[in-house]
């Protein structure tokens, strides 16, 4: 793996960053990566702290982006959610490997209200809102045969009418404290702008790469 890297060639145009909407530039990344035909153009790699202090990271889908929040969904007893319930913080970062572009967003979760959660589970294809209800995400389970046999189950279960949201599937609003976008350049000169919010709006430094 020494040998693999690569040279990159972007650039970012601060004039493009608002210190009014710090993530309109992320929504014009994601709205460009979805032109462009790239496969989950709004993966995102949240981070969380667990209880015991051990951060772990791991890929979800943004589904909403606010004047100063991202959304995601989730099941609601997942590890992640019980460490966004018991230490709020986090941290996720979005990368389009083809643009050269990367996004990282630092905040705070609070949960989504449960009409907000069944408003969007109710667009979800059914084969996804059934598999809600198959699985208590992140808790172990004997074999992938008994996770096949609950599906059967659930399945047989919402044979027909409308697949209801389970009471434990929900989801976060992250709310933005500081935003950094990344663009790879030339001789690992990279640009990175910060954005942070301050008593007094938001502040925008360069960093080094
Ligand atoms: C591209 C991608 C998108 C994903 N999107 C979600 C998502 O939106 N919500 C979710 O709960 N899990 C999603 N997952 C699964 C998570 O990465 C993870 O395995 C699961 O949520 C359990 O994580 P936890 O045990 O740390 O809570 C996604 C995985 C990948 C690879």
């Amino acid at each position: 793996m020494e040998d693999l890297r690569h040279e990159y060639g972007a650039s970012l145009d601060e004039g493009l960053i608002s210190t009014t909407a710090p993530l309109a530039l992320l929504r014009t990344w994601v709205d460009e990566a979805v032109a462009a035909g790239v496969a989950d153009p709004n993966a995102m790699c949240l981070a969380t702290i667990g209880r015991d202090g051990t951060p772990r990271s791991r890929m979800v889908l943004c589904k909403g982006i606010e004047e100063d929040a991202v959304l995601f969904y989730t099941n609601m007893t997942s590890d992640k959610a019980t460490h966004l319930l018991a230490r709020p913080e986090a941290s996720t970062t979005f990368w389009w490997p083809d643009a050269e572009r990367s996004v990282r967003v630092v905040g705070h979760a609070t949960p989504l209200d449960r009409d907000e959660v069944e408003r969007y589970f109710a667009t979800r294809p059914r084969s996804s809102q059934v598999g809600a209800w198959v699985s208590d995400q992140s808790s172990p389970i004997a074999d992938r045969a008994s996770l096949e046999a609950k599906h059967v189950e659930v399945q047989a279960r919402f044979a027909s009418g409308e697949v209801p949201c389970p009471p434990q599937w929900g989801g976060f609003r992250l709310h933005v404290r500081e935003v950094e976008y990344w663009a790879g350049r030339p001789a690992r000169l990279h640009d990175r702008v910060r954005l942070r919010a301050e008593a007094s709006g938001w502040s925008m430094e360069r960093l080094q790469p």
